[in-house]
Order: C-alpha cells, then structure tokens, then sequence
C-alpha cells in the first residue's frame, strides 16, 4: 500500500523535497542566487508533502512525483516572494530570514518571482518519466489554479479589501482562492498520474486549502514571531479582511473545526486504512506554525 512509515513519513519526506530543491538551486547568476535563498530557508513543505502522501495513496513511485513536488513549492515560494513585497504585505521577514526585497532588492524579488513561475514550469516539462499528454494536462491545471482566475485574483481581492468591507462568504471565497487552489492543485495533480477519478477528492481539497489559510489567519493573531518565522499581527495592521478579523478567534475556530468535521468525515469513506495522509491532515488542522 505505501512506502512510507506512520512514524516518520514527514522528515523522509520533507529530506526528499529539500534534496530535490538543492539538485535545483545554483548560483552562477544574481537571480539564481536570489531564488536559492528563498528556497532553501526552512518552509514546511506543506504542498509538495500533499502531492506525495496522495499519489503514494495510489501507488505512484515517490520519484515519479518529485517534478510535480519541486513545482509546487517553486510556485508556492514564489507567491510569498511577491505577497511580501512593499506594494503588496511589505514583509521584512519571512521563513526566519530576511524577504528577498530586503534581503537583496525590489526588482530582484519581482525577477525571482517571475523566473520561479517558469522554473517550474519547466521542470514539469523537462521530467522524463511522465508522458506527453500528462504534462500538458497537468500544466494546464496549475496555469487555471495560479493565474488571474485563481490564486492571482485572490492576492488582488486581498489588496483592494484593504479599502473596503467583505462579508463572510466573501473573505472565505478569496480564500480559496489565493491559498485554497495552489492546496487542490497538490491533491488532484497526483490523482491524475495515478489515473485515479478526482470526485470524491474535489470537496476534500477545498476544504483543506480554505482552512489552511483560515488557520494562517489565526496563528497571526495567536501565534510568536519566532515560531512562525515571519511578523505577526500585521493584519489588522494592514487593514486586511479576514475571518478572526471579522468574526473573532473563537468564532473562526469553529468554522475551522466545521472544515475539519467535514474533510475526515469524507475520507473515512475512502478506504485509506492507516495511510499517513489521514494522520497529515488531521495533524495540519491542528498546526500551531
Ligand atoms: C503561508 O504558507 C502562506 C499561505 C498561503 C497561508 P505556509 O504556511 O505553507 O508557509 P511556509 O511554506 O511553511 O513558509
Ligand atoms: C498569502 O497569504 C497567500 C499567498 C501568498 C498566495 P498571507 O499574506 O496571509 O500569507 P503570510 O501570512 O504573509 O504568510
Ligand atoms: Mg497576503
Ligand atoms: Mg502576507
Ligand atoms: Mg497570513
């Protein structure tokens, strides 16, 4: 059923992920050495880990995802270089070490971002072991969850609700949005290298990413800077709308908790056993980092 032990399935993991990311990272030119510093501060490889845990559901060989993986956190790192530029959540710190911007330059932050999209495009593209006809229809996926009808247009709802209300509804939907899609990519993406139908998986993957970043909205409320690795209490600093904002943290829990109910009620109907991936998303709904 897996190759992965219950007992330490997330290091083994987390080691596979940053390994692949160093066979990646050079530094023969400015954004390179950029790029390399944004990828390899400590992040918790919570998209790649997913995209492995799902196609290990199914059987798939760990390195016939690691292109996948690589991408995923490439484009996740690169959403948080640009969400901490000045014009958007002007961020000092991120991962426990200095934002790229500060850390180098504006322009060089925008650059790396922008290189990190292609990056990983590319390694998709360039990995051998998955056929045509998957990668396009795998690209194709990323483009719709990342671009200006997915992940981009939830960083702009985020920025122009600094200056007006959002309901409920609304600050849940541009949740899903900017953090939700990149979270389902990383659940469907592996379903379709293992030929596997993705509706029992649809309403899972929401729920999951929402309450992601419903609980990154709390932790900025509850949690330290140092065991987050980036400042906190910058919300209402910033004027942003979310649901702790909004509703309160103990109102927002519950709303966390519905999710939670919901997500492992619908996978204690998929016949996943003792998988670690149950026991990885309970363990991220529980998170305190
Ligand atoms: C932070 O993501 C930004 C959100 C989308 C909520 P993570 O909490 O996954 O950050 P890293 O990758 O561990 O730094
Ligand atoms: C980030 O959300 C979402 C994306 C980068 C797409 P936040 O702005 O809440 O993330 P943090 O708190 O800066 O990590
Ligand atoms: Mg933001
Ligand atoms: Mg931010
Ligand atoms: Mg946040």
């Amino acid at each position: 059923m897996t190759n992965l032990s219950l007992d330490n399935f997330e290091v083994e993991l987390q080691k596979r992920i940053n390994n692949q990311l160093n066979s990646y990272l050079n530094s023969n030119n400015q954004i390179q050495e950029a790029i390399k510093f944004a990828l390899s501060a400590p992040g918790k490889r919570v998209r790649p880990t997913l995209i492995y845990l799902v196609g290990d559901l199914y059987n798939v060989a760990l390195e016939d995802l690691d292109s996948l993986a690589l991408a995923a956190e490439i484009i996740h790192t690169y959403s948080l270089v640009h969400d901490d530029l000045p014009c958007m959540d002007d961020d000092d710190l991120r991962r426990g070490q200095p934002t790229l911007h500060k850390k180098y330059s504006e322009a060089t932050a925008v650059l790396a971002g922008d290189a990190m999209q292609s990056l990983a495009i590319q390694i998709i593209l360039d990995d051998h072991k998955l056929s045509d006809e998957l990668k396009v229809s795998i690209v194709k996926l990323l483009m719709e969850k990342i671009g200006y009808e997915g992940m981009i247009l939830g960083q702009a709802l985020d920025i122009s609700f600094e200056q007006e209300s959002a309901n409920k509804d609304e600050i849940i939907q541009m949740n899903y949005l900017k953090t939700g899609l990149l979270i389902e990519f990383c659940i469907l993406a592996p379903l379709m290298i293992a030929k596997q139908s993705e509706k029992e998986w649809t309403g899972i993957a929401r729920n999951i990413g929402i309450a992601f970043q419903l609980i990154d909205d709390l932790l900025d409320l509850e949690e330290s800077e140092e065991s987050l690795g980036k400042a906190t209490n910058k919300d209402h600093s910033k004027n942003k709308k979310n649901l702790p904002l909004l509703v309160g943290p103990s109102e927002t829990m519950n709303e966390i908790k519905k999710f939670q109910h919901e997500t492992l009620e619908s996978l204690s109907k998929l016949s996943l056993n003792n998988h670690p991936f149950k026991f990885y998303v309970e363990n991220l709904f529980n998170r305190r980092n």
